[in-house]
């Protein structure tokens, strides 16, 4: 991704290892401040996903594959370096995809720097193959809807649901992305509108309330991300997904997820089965650090919901664009 650093542009990845470090941009800070940080144990690395300097379904799988390579580094038992990566954060799917994939890969005495590598880079070249089977569902000049922050930063680089946007834009379509704020911890504003600043892909970031009022107005599809589908389509996305799904389908607005292979959970038929983070209530109450809800009042704070198969019109992978009757069809594919 393009990124400025100190006014600078610069090409880069949200995470990457280096000689026996990891290295992630602390996308906390973002875009006040821009702060490389650098762990050289899985234990931090762990701690690096559980505080959230690292998010995002797919990049979380990646820091864990990273993280998993410096538990073999410094001869750490790697099922138990597995199971404190698994306990950071339970919704996004790929952590638990990435842990497996490491062990699968020491099991089979793969070397370890090599499979944490490739697993990167093909999350990388997955989002691109997202891009290309996404790219012609944004006609020149349309009007795009987008919720939290499914861009480079969350999946290491290119994005799911910002991969159409780039490639239809780099192709010279012209387009506008409705950006919401995504409350409480704002990844819209903060990371999304940061990306697409960055790019100079034009946009507005919205108050989450303000989806529907849009929508009418006119929005040609609603395309976010997922932390986790099912086996029926269903799937788990940044919290406010489910009624942006509800409000498009109403409207008669194509709404679709995009997510890698890796975000598929087969083991679970349906949504109700995916499990839904909830965050600390101070997300909700305080902003920047000042507390703005009356002392005393309680708040509630998903971090996810759940979006029924049945708002879906597609969901796009590295491998197509897939109908959620037809997740079973890859399923078996893939077996
Ligand atoms: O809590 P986060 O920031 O890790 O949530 C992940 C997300 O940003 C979204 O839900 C996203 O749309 C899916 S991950 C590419």
């Amino acid at each position: 991704m393009k990124i400025s650093v100190e006014g600078k542009p610069r090409e880069m990845r949200a995470l990457w290892y280096d000689a026996g470090k990891v290295v992630m941009i602390d996308q906390r800070l973002l875009p006040s401040e821009f702060r490389l940080v650098t762990f050289t144990k899985c234990s931090e690395v762990a701690a690096s996903i559980k505080d959230m300097t690292v998010r995002g379904a797919p990049a979380i799988g990646v820091a864990a594959a990273y993280g998993m390579l410096l538990a073999t580094r410094d001869g750490s038992e790697l099922e138990a370096a597995g199971r404190l990566l698994k306990s950071t954060r339970p919704t996004a799917h790929d952590l638990f995809y990435a842990v497996d994939f490491m062990l699968d890969a020491a099991r089979s005495g793969r070397d370890p720097e090599e499979a944490a590598r490739s697993y990167a880079d093909s999350i990388v070249d997955k989002c691109r193959k997202i891009g290309e089977y996404g790219e012609p569902l944004i006609k020149d000049g349309a009007n795009i809807m987008t919720h939290c922050n499914a861009g480079a930063l969350a999946t290491v680089d290119y994005g799911t649901a910002l991969a159409p946007m780039r490639a239809a834009w780099n192709k010279g379509r012209k387009m506008f992305v409705y950006v919401s704020e995504t409350r409480p911890r704002l990844q819209g504003m903060k990371l999304t509108a940061y990306e697409l600043l960055n790019e100079g892909i034009p946009h507005a970031i919205i108050p989450d309330g303000a989806s529907g009022h849009f929508m009418r107005k006119g929005v040609d599809a609603v395309i976010v991300g997922a932390d986790r589908i099912a086996a029926n389509g269903d799937f788990a996305n940044k919290i406010g997904t489910y009624e942006k799904a509800v409000l498009a389908k109403e409207l008669g607005i194509p709404f679709y997820t995009a997510a890698p292979i890796s975000t598929f959970d087969f083991s679970i038929e349906d949504g109700t089965q995916i499990p839904i983070e909830d965050r600390s209530e101070d997300e909700v109450t305080m902003i920047d650090g000042h507390r703005i809800a009356p002392q005393g009042c309680r708040a509630l704070n998903p971090s996810f919901d759940m979006t029924p198969n049945r708002y879906v019109t597609g969901i796009i992978t590295e491998i197509g664009i897939v109908k959620p009757n037809e997740v079973g069809k890859v399923r078996r594919m893939l077996q």
